[in-house]
């Protein structure tokens, strides 16, 4: 491993910073409270070239690596996990898998508005019965010959009321079980779909999380991702890039807080003296820097062998599972740190705490990372 970023690094890292402090700061604990979607910082954000950061330019993204990737996605969950999950779904599990595996007309009409982000989109696996164990699709896309007619129901779709496209996992031969599925674009305003009501969270509240609801929605064959057949391959290797994606939200989430808590030890006294003077917090806040950089470290790991070419799923599952479960551990510590104070809105870190639970939960539960990453090891 060698992480020396180059000057183009450091500076999407500095320029994700800048962002984060100037423009979603101001806000962040309003838009928590009223479980507002952060429109206008989205649209700034694809301004700026975050929302379609690895796609070549030539489909109207910015070109960068995945380094950049876990870099920008820290800075801007220290300050907004509502926005970096928006941005996380759009730049790998939406805008990398069309890249990937979309071909020229589906990239020309969907993949160039989403990279350079003047629309926003969704990937539809989950299901009210389908959440872990994914192969068991109920939604069923009919082939009826130049189109598939689809039914069925998704479950907490980020950016569900948001998006313009939605790249739906559907079933369309169950006996072939999950070489049977396909990969659909839909389009939001196609007649048949139906966005569901908003999710009210724990977390990440300003997210749009919605069922989706779909009845006799005629999908063109043309917006078919890859062969028929493929779409389970499909999710599970975009959900590999998407997982360090999310990885770096749980990063984020966790150093945001660290970044705070050791603000508030070295200016908070008791008994006389900063509480940083305290052996006990002082050896909390080294558990919490010692974790965080590992995390980080397999953040940049898994973003590294992905930018070389390399399989990189196994090191993408550990560095969630460890990011996640360090971004809970630590949240819960720099609300201890900040004491009272820590309870109440004003002071962020309640909020981190509560945003970082959803990381143990989506794109593959911790339980779920343990699985491909055992498999991987025993295969
Ligand atoms: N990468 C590539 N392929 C993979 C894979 C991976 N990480 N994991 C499984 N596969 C492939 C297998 O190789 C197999 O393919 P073949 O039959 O061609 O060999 C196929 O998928 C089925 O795998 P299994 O036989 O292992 O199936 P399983 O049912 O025992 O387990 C699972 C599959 C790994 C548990 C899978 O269902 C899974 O990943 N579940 C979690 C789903 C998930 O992460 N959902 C996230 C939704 S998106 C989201 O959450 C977004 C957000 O919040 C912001
Ligand atoms: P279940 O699969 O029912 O799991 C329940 C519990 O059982 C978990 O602890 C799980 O780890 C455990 N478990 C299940 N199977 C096993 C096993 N084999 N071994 C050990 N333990 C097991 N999905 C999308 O497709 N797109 C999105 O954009 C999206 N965004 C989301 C946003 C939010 C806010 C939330 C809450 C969810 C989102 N999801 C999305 C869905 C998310 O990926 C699923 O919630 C997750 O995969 C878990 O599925 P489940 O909720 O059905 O739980």
């Amino acid at each position: 491993m060698n992480f020396n970023f180059t000057e183009e690094q450091l500076a999407v890292r500095d320029a994700a910073r800048d962002f984060a402090q100037k423009e979603l700061l101001p806000g962040v604990i309003e838009r928590d409270e009223k479980q507002q979607f952060p429109a206008e910082q989205i649209k700034m954000l694809g301004e700026l070239g975050f929302m379609g950061m690895m796609v070549d330019p030539k489909y109207g993204g910015s070109g960068m690596d995945s380094v950049s990737y876990v870099l920008a996605m820290e800075e801007i969950s220290k300050i907004d996990a509502s926005v970096s999950v928006c941005m996380s779904v759009n730049n790998s599990l939406v805008c990398w898998g069309l890249e990937k595996y979309g071909n020229e007309e589906q990239k020309e009409k969907y993949l160039k508005p989403l990279a350079s982000g003047q629309k926003i989109g969704a990937f539809c696996l989950s299901e009210p019965e389908a959440g872990s164990d994914a192969t068991s699709q109920r939604t069923t896309a009919e082939d009826k010959g130049d189109y598939y007619l689809l039914n069925g129901t998704k479950n907490w779709i980020t950016n569900g009321n948001s998006a313009s496209y939605y790249i739906v996992m559907a079933q369309t031969d169950p006996e072939k079980k999950h070489k049977g599925i396909n990969a659909l674009i839909v389009e939001k305003d196609m007649e048949g779909f139906t966005v569901g009501k908003k999710e009210d969270k724990l977390g990440i509240r300003g997210s749009d999380t919605h069922s989706l609801m779909f009845q006799d929605v005629k999908v063109p064959k043309a917006n078919r991702i890859g062969d028929d057949g493929f779409g389970f391959t499909f999710a599970m290797n975009t959900l590999n890039g998407g997982r360090i994606g999310i990885a770096s939200q749980a990063l984020g989430i966790a150093s945001g807080a660290m970044e705070l808590a050791l603000k508030y030890a070295q200016e908070r006294k008791a008994f006389g003296v900063e509480i940083a003077k305290h052996q006990a917090i002082q050896f909390k806040l080294a558990d919490m820097a010692t974790e965080i950089e590992a995390a980080r470290l397999l953040c940049l790991n898994a973003a590294q062998k992905k930018d070389a070419g390399e399989d990189f799923s196994r090191e993408g599952a550990m560095a969630k599972l460890f990011a996640s479960e360090v971004a809970m551990k630590q949240t819960v510590e720099a609300i201890q740190i900040h004491g009272g104070y820590g309870y109440v809105k004003e002071y962020h870190v309640e909020r981190l705490m509560r945003d970082a639970k959803i990381t143990q939960i989506y794109e593959g539960t911790s339980e779920i990372q343990r699985i491909v990453i055992s498999r991987s090891l025993l295969k």
